[in-house]
């Protein structure tokens, strides 16, 4: 098949290019590179410099590009600045979303997967959380995340539109090629390796949460497997797959969590020496505890994750900046 990926010159969007290629699909990338790197675009790949809200650009690439189906990865994903800015994530994620799909409808293509999130649930009542659980956002980012998804749902019914949201836990790991570089950065994984780079500590969030070593759980899941998930969620908006008659929306962690000094501990095991930390107050707006229950992603896509571990996705973030990324940080090449 023939994919349109926006974002793929994203962490995740990049991952999944690369495994849409080995899998032998071909793939036309989308990305204003305000936040990817055109380093992540592979040379052989169609690279368009622009914008999924762009109503002219949108119609004109998808005239051309004869997709059959888009994985849509691109949007707004800093739940801070979501708060400080709705206007900006309202825009984008949402009304830029709007213009995709209404270009994808002028265009005939029926098929799109989508990245959402696990902000979809705000605070939830219970762990793990099922797809059914009450979606309260708690901020902007996971207010677009699901108003994205009812759109999905709604032309679904109206216009036949095939769809699967993806709600992914917390995204972690690299493969040899593309790995997490964020500016700011402002995910754990991330921040701990530069702690070990810099000699700088690391600020952890809290420790008087009400879990085992009160410090907040979260459910990791490697890069790589996020990205597996792309590719069957994409078969499954096939035609004739059943799976997609209605929209269909799975979570994709691996079902276990993490704390946030487990992850530090598990850190400091791959790199081999202990890691600079401060412990510092908690961040506004971060639940106790997010677990996926990932039962969904297993029996109606088949799919499971190959490299469940912390060490997997920690050694190979770990592997990937030491190649990529110089001593600022910054990506080389
Ligand atoms: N943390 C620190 N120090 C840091 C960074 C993070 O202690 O420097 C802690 C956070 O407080 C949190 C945990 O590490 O307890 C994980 O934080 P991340 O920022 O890595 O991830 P979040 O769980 O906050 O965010 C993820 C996704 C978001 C999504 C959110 C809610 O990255 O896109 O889950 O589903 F919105």
């Amino acid at each position: 098949m023939r994919v349109l990926v926006t974002g793929g010159a994203g962490y995740v969007g990049s991952v999944s290019v690369e495994r849409l290629l080995e899998a032998g699909h071909e793939v036309v990338v989308l990305d204003d590179l305000s936040t990817g790197h055109r380093a992540s675009v592979p040379p052989a790949v169609s690279l368009e410099v622009g914008s999924y809200g762009d109503a002219d650009e949108m119609t004109r690439l998808l005239e051309r590009a004869r997709v059959d189906a888009i994985l849509h990865c691109a949007a707004r994903s800093l739940v801070g600045e979501s708060v400080r800015d709705p206007a900006r994530y309202y825009r984008d994620n949402v009304a830029g979303g709007i213009v995709l799909l209404e270009a994808a409808r002028q265009a005939g293509v029926g098929r799109v997967v989508f990245s959402s999130s696990a902000a979809v649930y705000g605070v939830p009542d219970a762990t793990p959380i099922p797809e059914d659980a009450p979606l309260r956002p708690i901020n902007t980012y996971g207010e677009t995340k699901r108003t994205f998804e009812g759109a999905l749902r709604f032309y679904g019914e109206a216009y036949g539109l095939r769809s699967v949201s993806l709600r992914y836990f917390n995204v972690a790991g690299a493969t040899d090629r593309n790995g997490e570089l964020h500016d700011p950065e402002t995910h754990l994984i991330p921040n701990v390796l530069r702690a070990v780079e810099t000699g700088l500590p690391i600020t952890l969030f809290g420790d008087d949460y009400p879990t085992d070593d009160g410090t907040c759980v979260r459910d990791y899941i490697h890069v790589a497997d996020l990205a597996d998930a792309h590719l069957t969620a994409l078969e499954a908006t096939a035609a004739t797959d059943p799976r997609t008659d209605t929209a269909l929306v799975c979570n994709l962690g691996i079902g276990a969590g993490f704390s946030v000094r487990q992850v530090v501990d598990a850190a400091a095991a791959v790199v081999g020496r202990p890691i600079p930390q401060t412990m510092g107050p908690r961040r506004v707006g971060d639940p106790p505890v997010l677990v996926a229950a990932a039962d969904r992603a297993r029996e109606v896509l088949g799919w499971t994750a190959a490299c469940p571990t912390l060490e997997e996705m920690i050694g190979s973030a770990w592997a990937w900046r030491r190649v990529n990324l110089d001593d600022e940080g910054h990506r080389r090449g």
